[in-house]
């Protein structure tokens, strides 16, 4: 038997993802932190403290490689997905935090995703393909990832968008159009418009821990 790497050998090799999970005592909340395209698991650990420094945080790394960027699915080309390869990947995602779920012992029904980017775009994909994943999530510069085949059962998730008015990777209307699309499924929406492009600010942090707080 080959000794382990490093200290989380194990569990990665167990839920098959490399990842950073941090526990905190009394939690009742996990943060799901996708980071985006080219990130990884320590990207999103400081938005997670800032956001909420009570709950565990849960940071998987993205096993697709484009050119060396880690991501969290297959792209075509910029905002044209690998829907085949989206499919499969939100599958294994919603399965590893299921499986994290019990090997860590956390609160399965207590997961808020908080994806940037790429990230946020396979956590729409775990809302709409997976809806019994997550009790609610925080989408930093998402797009509508994919339509599903038969409507999500998304009555009680909280879903909180922050969109950039000058993105140039997402045009308002799709931000809207997520938004809208998560609605018709019952979820609860709040979209809030940054004046600024693709990249976060610190009132996106601000917002985003706000309305946390009040989820
Ligand atoms: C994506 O591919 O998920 C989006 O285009 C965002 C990005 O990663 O650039």
């Amino acid at each position: 038997m080959t000794a382990p790497t490093n200290a989380n050998q194990g569990a990665e090799d167990a839920l098959g993802f490399v990842h950073r999970w941090m526990p905190r005592e009394g939690a009742t909340r996990t943060l799901l932190l996708l980071h985006g395209t080219g990130g990884d698991e320590e990207d999103l650990i400081p938005l997670g403290d800032m956001l909420d420094p009570t709950a565990n945080l849960l940071s998987p790394r993205g096993k697709v490689s484009e050119q060396g960027m880690a991501r969290f699915f297959r792209r075509l080309a910029e905002g044209v997905f690998d829907l085949e390869d989206l499919r499969l990947r939100t599958t294994e995602l919603a399965d590893f935090v299921d499986a994290a779920a019990r090997h860590y012992g956390f609160d399965a029904a207590g997961v808020t995703a908080v994806g940037f980017s790429n990230g946020a775009n396979i956590a729409a994909s775990v809302l709409l393909l997976r809806p019994a994943t997550l009790r609610s999530a925080i989408l930093l510069r998402a797009m509508v990832p994919l339509v599903p085949d038969s409507p999500p059962a998304l009555a009680g998730a909280q879903v909180f968008i922050a969109a950039g008015e000058h993105d140039p990777i997402i045009p308002p209307s799709n931000s809207e159009r997520l938004a809208t699309m998560l609605r018709e499924y019952g979820a609860d929406v709040a979209l809030e418009w940054m004046p600024v492009g693709h990249q976060l600010t610190r009132d996106d942090v601000d917002a985003a821990r706000d309305w946390l707080r009040a989820e």
